[in-house]
């Protein structure tokens, strides 16, 4: 969200609530996040609110504005030399805080998870020169993104099974990201793998728009554990949220040893 809401030029001060509200509309069962009128009433409410903050912020604005991410959509032209509209402006604003928000943080819990096992974190830290093999690992091993769905333009075989044009294909990215075809020990989370070929970001036309971003923020992310903390440990059992669309944890519990011997719970 910090970074997100930074580039997106976001209000600081709701930041926690538009997280919560993310959480709500990936994961609108999730006994943590569900309101007692139910899950569906939960999503229309999520949505309803986040695209009421993006309203909000959108008309606050004024001018060129700040040249952050909203004014960039509040002022460019497209191909055809027309504006976009208000309600493309919040759409885009909906695909771009919820791509970012529910899916990043969750590569850096799972691996965590990993790392916090049978030394792998101390042996990343002392070889620095796997520190972006390990993060491709990482987005390997967490797929954040469960799943993406496309239609079939022609009739289509796969693996001996055709798909006839017209029907719905769902690819599970967790489980193309574990094809032992591709990746040797596929449930092995090794740190020296380097799988530049993962699916994490999709593929093709619509290939993550903000892999870039997203990569930075786990760079700076990894950077500065690595730096200030010299192990971890688990601490508890980890809490998943309850969601088809984005594998991720809620908790994970672990516990924290500073480089400087001063030992501090996360
Ligand atoms: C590790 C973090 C991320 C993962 C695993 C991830 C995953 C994905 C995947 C799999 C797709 C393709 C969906 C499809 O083909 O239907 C996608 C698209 C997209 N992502 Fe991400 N994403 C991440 C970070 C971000 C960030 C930081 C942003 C925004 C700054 C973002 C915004 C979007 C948007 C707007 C799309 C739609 C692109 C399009 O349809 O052309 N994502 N992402």
């Amino acid at each position: 969200m910090a970074v997100t809401g930074t580039l997106m030029g976001l209000d600081r001060e709701d930041w926690p609530q538009l997280t919560y509200l993310t959480s709500q509309a990936i994961a609108p069962d999730d006994p943590e996040f569900i309101m007692p009128e139910g899950g569906a009433a939960t999503l229309q409410r999520a949505h309803r609110e986040l695209f009421a903050a993006f309203e909000q912020s959108m008309s606050r604005r004024k001018g060129e504005g700040n040249g952050d991410l909203i004014d960039v959509l509040r002022t460019m032209e497209m191909d055809d030399g027309r504006k976009l509209r208000p309600g493309e402006i919040v759409s885009n604003c909906y695909s771009l805080l919820l791509g970012a928000n529910v899916t990043t943080p969750h590569v850096p819990n799972a691996a965590m998870l990993e790392l916090a096992k049978d030394g792998k974190y101390a042996d990343w830290a002392a070889h620095p020169e796997l520190f972006d093999s390990g993060i491709n690992e990482a987005l390997r091993w967490s797929s954040p993104a469960s799943h993406f769905l496309r239609y079939a333009k022609t009739d289509v075989e796969l693996s001996g099974v055709t798909v006839r044009q017209g029907e719905p294909v769902a690819a599970w990215i967790g489980s193309a990201n574990r094809d032992s075809a591709v990746f040797a020990d596929p449930y092995e989370f090794d740190i020296r793998r380097d799988p530049r070929n993962h699916l994490a970001f999709g593929v093709g036309p619509h290939y993550c728009v903000g892999h870039a971003v997203a990569r930075i923020a786990l760079h700076e992310l990894f950077e500065n554990l690595l730096e200030q903390f010299s192990g971890f440990e688990p601490a508890g059992e980890p809490e998943h949220l309850h969601s088809n669309f984005i594998a991720g944890m809620k908790h994970l519990p672990l516990v924290a040893t500073r480089r400087s011997e001063v030992r501090a719970g996360v």
